[in-house]
């Protein structure tokens, strides 16, 4: 790429995953009040909650509004850490007993808090059953603290216009299931191992991305989506098959074993 070219390079900001959500503030007011009403989730469908999930010992979940602990004592019984939260000291005390009594309250903790100030940042899985209305002010939460890869599972409601990654109904009851996105939006390099260079830009909703790869005097549509951090880009049109299959980590899109080294291999390097 030449230097006029890359003066030339429209500058797009990553799209906001915050754009429309609730000011960062707003997080931080410590609320009182019972937004949703204790009403548990089936054990049953607590197990396929977290088998939709995928939850191991490997994870650590937190429950927001966690009643009485039944989701978190469940994870703590395959072996992951979790920790659940509740407005309510009489949810607390009932959850902490039921950790007790299925011996899991080494790496099972409860808390009595707001969901809303509890910190998330360090959780691989969050659980809820809430409200719609509750899900759409704690989705900008999710998506700017949970690190990307992160999974949140729900159960019951949706989460607006961020589509599920999964959904099932078990016995009349909706569950779903969401993989935090990495920022893909902006202009990335593409470089080929036989040392061309392509401009790929991207403009990103939750975790739909669309854009430009261009370079060599043409311009390609390109759509894609993200799981987490791994992004699958595809032309748009009837031209040479194109697959950009890899991993956002950070400034780098890393692509797939398959597309590491030799013919057609390339990597990706964030531009802005
Ligand atoms: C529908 S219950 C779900 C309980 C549990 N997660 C389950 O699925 O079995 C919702 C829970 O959220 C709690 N809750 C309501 N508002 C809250 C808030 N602002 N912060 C923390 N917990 C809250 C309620 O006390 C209640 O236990």
């Amino acid at each position: 790429m030449t230097g006029a070219m890359t003066m030339q390079i429209t500058r797009r900001a990553a799209l906001g995953l915050v754009t429309g959500g609730l000011a960062a503030p707003a997080f931080a007011q410590r609320r009182r009040e019972l937004d949703v009403p204790f009403v548990p989730t089936p054990h049953s469908l607590v197990e396929q909650m977290l088998d939709l999930a995928g939850v191991t010992a490997e994870d650590y979940l937190v429950d927001l509004g966690c009643g009485d602990g039944r989701i978190a004592v469940a994870a703590g019984q395959r072996g992951a850490r979790a920790l659940g939260v509740d407005i309510e000291a009489l949810r607390i005390q009932e959850a902490a007993a039921a950790a007790r009594v299925a011996g899991v309250e080494g790496r099972v903790r409860f808390r009595r808090q707001d969901l809303f100030a509890t910190p998330i940042h360090e959780a691989s899985v969050v659980a809820i059953y809430l409200l719609p209305d509750i899900n759409l002010r704690l989705r900008p939460k999710l998506l700017t603290e949970l690190p990307a890869g992160a999974r949140v599972v729900s159960h019951a409601f949706d989460m607006g216009d961020w589509a599920a990654d999964a959904e099932e109904v078990h016995d009349g009851r909706r569950i779903f299931l969401w993989h935090v996105p990495a920022v893909a939006g902006g202009s990335w390099e593409v470089t080929a191992t036989d040392g061309s260079y392509r401009l790929l830009e991207l403009e990103q909703r939750f975790q739909e991305v669309a854009g430009t790869l261009s370079g060599d005097g043409t311009v390609r549509a390109v759509v894609g989506r993200l799981r987490g951090r791994h992004l699958v880009l595809s032309a748009q049109d009837d031209g040479a098959p194109l697959a950009l299959s890899g991993t956002i980590d950070g400034a780098d899109f890393l692509p797939d074993a398959a597309a590491r080294s030799g013919q057609g291999g390339w990597t990706g390097r964030r531009i802005a």
